[in-house]
């Protein structure tokens, strides 16, 4: 079949072609403007270095921290600046534009060095700096609008700006290249203008093929609710769970701020120039790269809040050895390490931090600070010559700014591993060891969970627990409808709110209006809701010989309330079991689906619940299964994962149902999930 053929029979597919091709040639667009957006970097910084032509450490190191600095400002303060102007531009203008200006900025640098004695060069390099930076600020404004709006666009402007952010490795691989090439044929002052030219070259093409394309719609890109990082640091650091966060990234960000501050005037130190600063930076981009993508991955079912810990630890560590190691092979090496340490960093924190708690706002505010202090200060301590047995040992400023940073960061990450620690009073080398085994430890069950039993009642007791998005309401449904078909008298029932007075127990719980809810008081509110839940539906019900099937039930409080919120278990069954009067389901089904895809799952606004950051989840998960496993003949544990039908997972239920019956119905005689489809959770 030719492709007009296939076009014809499936205009779908026609227009999917289409529309992924243009989306790809905006992604290649975008990204080459990335890649010269990282460029600017080092070629400015650079050229500061270039530029002081003065053999003084501190000066020189002064003079690019100051055009660092200067790149840095405007990321920091001015992106709402950036997105007022791209909402009035067309969004090819506001592209076009923005590079435009960009390849005449960097354009500008070395001709005004080259041609024009009366602007000092080194001045008009931080200038074109800030400008360089807020011209920037609009493109990623206008870029960001070329995603479809957010919602539905999420996932595609992710990926989007990950193709952006994977290009900094490759801009300082590039940038080492020019660096080789110019040492080798070029004279000192002009060397630096070979990354500048580049930049140019670059910002020329993406401005043309932004002016040429026709993959835009036509118009501003959308508004969006842009706030400076500044901002977002003062208003969210008073976030539940934020200080503890935002001070882990924070450490992580002195670390790499200050190697980045201080990179060009190392390397040249231990003779690498500006290669050997080139080589510094692809080993950090390349380092952060690898660990956002992976690092997550690696543990997976280790404690996100552990390894955030850990890992700013190693990141403080790393920069010791970068240090005290004069060596630049070494500090190359021991930078990739750091950057995967802060990679890791970055991507678990930004897991674990609830959605108004902002980490990248605090990583960028004290990169800033860093590239404004660092350079000062290491110019200002100057050299020690230390006489080691015997042995002479030059200690830079350098040298001695990296150490007091690696101590600070180092200290940092053992406070913050201490406050952010969810599973104190287990081992690390348990957690570890389980991690390994790609498991969550779970401590075992305190015995004093086994409450004493309430009288048996005449009826059967079932209930339904699980994550968010497991299914638990639609299987609880199809259970129910399946008992009620072979006859059974059945209430189906939920927690929390299935009583009047319920009802208002669960607004006040799942509103995310309710704010700072201790969560002592949240657990005695859900024993409160489920009280009357057993006083009036389920101990009536069970009276008259009916079976009763629960969405949900005491599991849920342990393994939200206990887990989740990490108070002691034991504890919060007790408070269960004096309201429930010790009644205990006959039959608990778990169904297990992993966080990510049970969130997913939800289609509705996400209740104070479902809020909870993923670490909260995977808790929650964790609980509710050491509780299963802790009594197996009571529990069965169901996977629930995408792969298995709706059909299927009731089969199974109903089978294990099928055993607790006076007279047992065989199970799955007839696929009832095709005749109630619309069935979601709720
Ligand atoms: P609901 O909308 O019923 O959730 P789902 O559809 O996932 O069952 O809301 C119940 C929320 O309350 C859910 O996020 C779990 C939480 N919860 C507790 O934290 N503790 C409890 O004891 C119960 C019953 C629910």
């Amino acid at each position: 079949m030719t492709r007009t053929d296939a076009t014809r029979q499936h205009p779908a597919v026609s227009r999917d072609v289409t529309s992924n091709a243009r989306a790809e040639r905006l992604r290649t667009t975008l990204s080459l403007s990335g890649l010269g957006h990282w460029l600017t970097l080092p070629a400015l910084t650079a050229m500061a270095g270039v530029l002081t032509r003065d053999d003084d450490l501190a000066v020189r190191a002064q003079a690019v921290g100051l055009v660092l600095a200067a790149w840095l400002l405007p990321l920091v303060v001015l992106p709402p600046a950036g997105a007022a102007v791209a909402a009035r531009l067309d969004r090819r203008i506001a592209l076009l534009s923005a590079d435009a200006a960009r390849a005449v900025l960097v354009l500008s640098v070395p001709l005004v060095d080259l041609l024009i004695p009366a602007i000092n060069p080194l001045l008009w390099t931080g200038v074109a700096a800030v400008l360089v930076s807020l011209a920037g600020l609009v493109w990623a404004a206008a870029a960001d609008g070329c995603a479809p709006p957010a919602g539905d666009g999420d996932a595609e402007r992710r990926s989007l700006w990950r193709s952006v952010f994977a290009m900094a490795p490759f801009a300082a691989l590039l940038f080492t290249f020019l660096a080789l090439v110019a040492d080798g044929v070029l004279d000192v002052p002009d060397r630096a203008h070979l990354a500048l030219y580049a930049t140019f070259a670059i910002f020329a093409v993406t401005a043309l093929l932004s002016g040429l394309t026709r993959d835009l719609p036509a118009g501003p890109a959308p508004a969006a609710a842009v706030e400076a990082p500044v901002v977002a640091l003062v208003r969210r650091s008073g976030e539940a769970g934020a200080p503890g966060l935002l001070f882990a990234v924070a450490a992580t960000a002195l670390a790499t701020g200050s190697l980045l501050a201080l990179a060009k005037v190392h390397a040249r130190e231990l003779g690498g120039g500006d290669p050997g600063y080139g080589m510094v930076l692809v080993a950090l981009a390349a380092g952060i790269a690898f660990g956002v993508f992976l690092g997550p991955r690696v543990l997976g079912p280790f404690s996100r809040r552990r390894l955030l810990g850990l890992a700013v630890v190693a990141a403080a560590l790393a920069l010791l050895v970068i240090a005290l190691v004069q060596n630049l092979v070494v500090v190359v090496f021991v930078t990739a390490f750091l950057g995967v340490a802060a990679g890791i960093v970055w991507a678990a924190a930004t897991l674990t931090a609830a959605p108004a708690v902002r980490p990248r706002a605090a990583a960028a505010v004290v990169t800033l600070l860093a590239a404004a202090v660092a350079p000062p200060l290491a110019g200002a301590l100057g050299v020690h010559r230390l006489k080691v047995a015997g042995a002479v040992y030059d200690f830079t400023g350098v040298g001695a700014v990296l150490l007091i940073a690696a101590v600070v960061t180092l200290v940092a990450g053992l406070l913050a591993y201490r406050r952010l620690d969810d599973r104190r009073g287990i081992p690390l080398s348990l957690d570890l060891a389980a991690a390994l085994r790609g498991e969550v430890y779970a401590p075992p069950v305190p015995v004093e969970l086994e409450v004493p039993r309430a009288k048996p009642e005449r009826g059967v007791f079932i209930a339904f627990e699980g994550g968010e998005g497991a299914g638990k309401t639609t299987q609880a449904r199809l259970a129910a409808i399946w008992l009620r078909d072979h006859g059974y008298d059945v209430v189906s029932t939920n927690e929390p709110g299935a009583t009047k007075t319920g009802m208002r127990l669960r607004a006040l719980l799942l509103d995310k209006e309710t704010t700072g809810l201790s969560s002592r008081a949240e657990t005695l509110l859900y024993a409160a809701d489920r009280a009357d839940h057993v006083a009036n539906v389920i101990r009536p019900a069970m009276e008259r010989g009916a079976i009763v099937v629960s969405d949900r039930y005491v599991d849920s409080s342990l393994a939200y309330q206990g887990y989740g919120r990490r108070q002691p278990v034991e504890e919060i069954a007790e408070v269960n079991a004096w309201a429930t009067g010790g009644l205990v389901p006959d039959l608990t089904v778990l169904l297990e689906v992993p966080p990510e895809t049970g969130l997913n799952r939800l289609t509705t606004e996400p209740d104070r619940m479902e809020s909870e950051p993923r670490d909260f989840h995977d808790r929650v998960l964790a609980g509710f299964r050491a509780l299963a496993e802790a009594h197996p003949e009571r529990y069965l544990i169901v996977s629930a994962d995408r792969d298995r039908s709706q059909t299927e997972i009731s089969r199974e239920i109903q089978e294990r149902i099928g055993e607790l019956l006076p007279d047992p119905v065989p199970a799955g005689t007839e696929d009832i999930t095709s005749t109630f489809p619309a069935i979601t959770d709720a």
